[in-house]
C-alpha cells in the first residue's frame, strides 16, 4: 500500500491470552488460547497516522492501568520500535507518528497473558502498520520477539518468553533463548480442549517469583528435564497418554498454590471428571485443565465457574489453542 492510502487506514491488531509453563516447563513452554465460543480473549491495538504520537485506552480492563498513558507498556513499545526504526537506518522525518488505541479485554496480574498481550499486539501491530507504509517488513518475527521478551521483562521484572512467543506465533511454543531462534513452534493436540478459569483476583508475577525458592533439589531439577524433553517427544509422536502424564509442576506450582483459594479442591474434580491435566496459570489465579473431549470441558468449566470464581471480574472458558498468534486486520 503506498505511502498516501495510509493516512487514513486503521490497522487493528489482535493478541491472544496465553497460559506460561503449561505446567511442566517453567519460563520455557507457553501456549496460545482461542475459547470456542468465538468470544475474544485477547488484546487489541488500533493504529493510525496523527500529528503527534498519542495512545488512548479503552475496554473493560481500561481503568486498571496507570492513568498516565506515558508509562503504558504500548507507549513504551512505540518509543522503542521507532528507536528501532532509526537504528535500522530510516530518518526521523521520513518515520509518521501513530495514534494508538489499546483495547484492554484481559484482566491484570490474571495469570493469562495479559501484558504480554498488549506488547505483542502493539509491536506486531507496528511492524505491520510501517510495512504497509514503507513497503518492507522493518523487522523479522525473531527481532520482534526479542523486543517483546525485553518490554515484558520490564513489567514482570525478569526477561521470559512463555507468554509473548505463543501469544505473538500461535500454539504451542518452547523457548530455544538462541539469539537467532528464540521460540520452537511444538506440535499440538487438535481434540484437545483448555478449559481456563480466573477467579477474579489479580496476582503480581513478581511477587509470584518472589515467593520461588532461589535454588531446585536434584531430584526436581531431574524431573523437570524428564518430563519436558518427554513431553516434547510424546507431542512429536502424538501420544497424549504420556504427554499428559508428564504435565506435572515441580518448580512453582508448590508454592505458588497457597496464593489461590480453591485450587486443590479444583484439581480434584478436574481429575475426577476427566482432566488428563490441571495446573497454574502462569503465575496464577487462572488456573487450567486440559480434556479429550468437549462433555468433559464443559462440565469442568461450569464448576470451575461456580466454585473457583470469586468475585464478578472472574470468567472460564473452554478454549482451544490459537494457532494464529497475532494477527491484523
Ligand atoms: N513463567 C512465568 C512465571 C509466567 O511463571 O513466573 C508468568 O507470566
Amino acid at each position: 500500500m503506498s505511502e498516501s492510502n495510509m493516512q487514513n487506514k486503521t490497522i487493528t491488531a489482535y493478541a491472544p491470552a496465553s497460559i506460561g509453563n503449561v505446567s511442566l516447563g517453567f519460563d520455557l513452554l507457553g501456549a496460545a488460547l482461542k475459547p470456542i465460543d468465538g468470544s475474544k480473549l485477547g488484546d487489541e491495538v488500533d493504529l493510525t497516522i496523527a500529528e503527534h504520537f498519542s495512545l488512548e485506552v479503552k475496554g473493560r480492563f481500561a481503568d486498571k492501568l496507570p492513568p498516565d498513558p506515558v508509562s503504558n507498556i504500548v507507549t513504551r513499545c512505540y518509543q522503542h520500535f521507532i528507536k528501532a526504526l532509526e537504528q535500522q537506518g530510516y530518518a526521523k522525518a521520513d518515520i509518521p507518528a501513530l495514534h494508538m488505541t489499546l483495547h484492554k479485554h484481559l484482566p491484570i496480574g490474571s495469570g493469562l497473558g495479559s501484558s504480554a498481550a498488549s506488547i505483542v499486539a502493539a509491536l506486531h501491530g507496528l511492524n505491520q502498520f510501517y510495512a504497509d507504509y514503507f513497503g518492507k517488513v522493518p523487522f523479522t518475527d525473531n527481532e520482534l520477539l526479542l523486543v517483546m521478551g525485553e518490554l515484558e521483562g520490564q513489567i514482570s521484572g525478569s526477561v521470559h518468553y512463555d507468554n509473548v512467543a505463543p501469544c505473538f506465533l500461535g500454539g504451542m511454543t518452547l523457548m530455544a533463548e538462541f539469539k537467532e531462534q528464540v521460540a520452537l513452534s511444538l506440535p499440538v493436540f487438535e481434540n484437545w480442549y483448555w478449559v481456563s478459569c480466573y477467579s477474579g483476583i489479580s496476582v503480581s508475577t513478581a511477587a509470584a517469583r518472589e515467593i520461588l525458592p532461589k535454588q531446585v533439589s536434584m531430584a526436581d531439577t531431574i524431573q523437570f528435564g524428564r518430563q519436558l524433553a518427554v513431553f516434547t517427544d510424546a507431542l512429536y509422536r502424538q501420544d497424549e497418554q504420556l504427554a499428559a502424564a508428564m504435565m506435572q509442576d515441580v518448580i512453582a506450582e508448590p508454592y505458588r498454590k497457597s496464593l489461590l483459594p480453591k485450587f486443590d479442591e479444583s484439581r480434584t474434580f478436574s481429575k475426577q471428571n476427566g482432566a488428563l491435566a490441571f495446573g497454574i496459570s502462569g503465575s496464577g489465579p487462572t488456573v487450567f485443565a486440559v480434556c479429550d473431549n468437549l462433555a468433559n470441558a464443559e462440565k469442568i468449566n461450569q464448576w470451575l465457574t461456580d466454585n473457583y470464581i470469586q468475585n464478578d471480574t472472574g470468567f472460564s472458558h473452554v478454549c482451544q489453542l490459537d494457532v494464529n498468534g497475532a494477527v491484523t486486520r
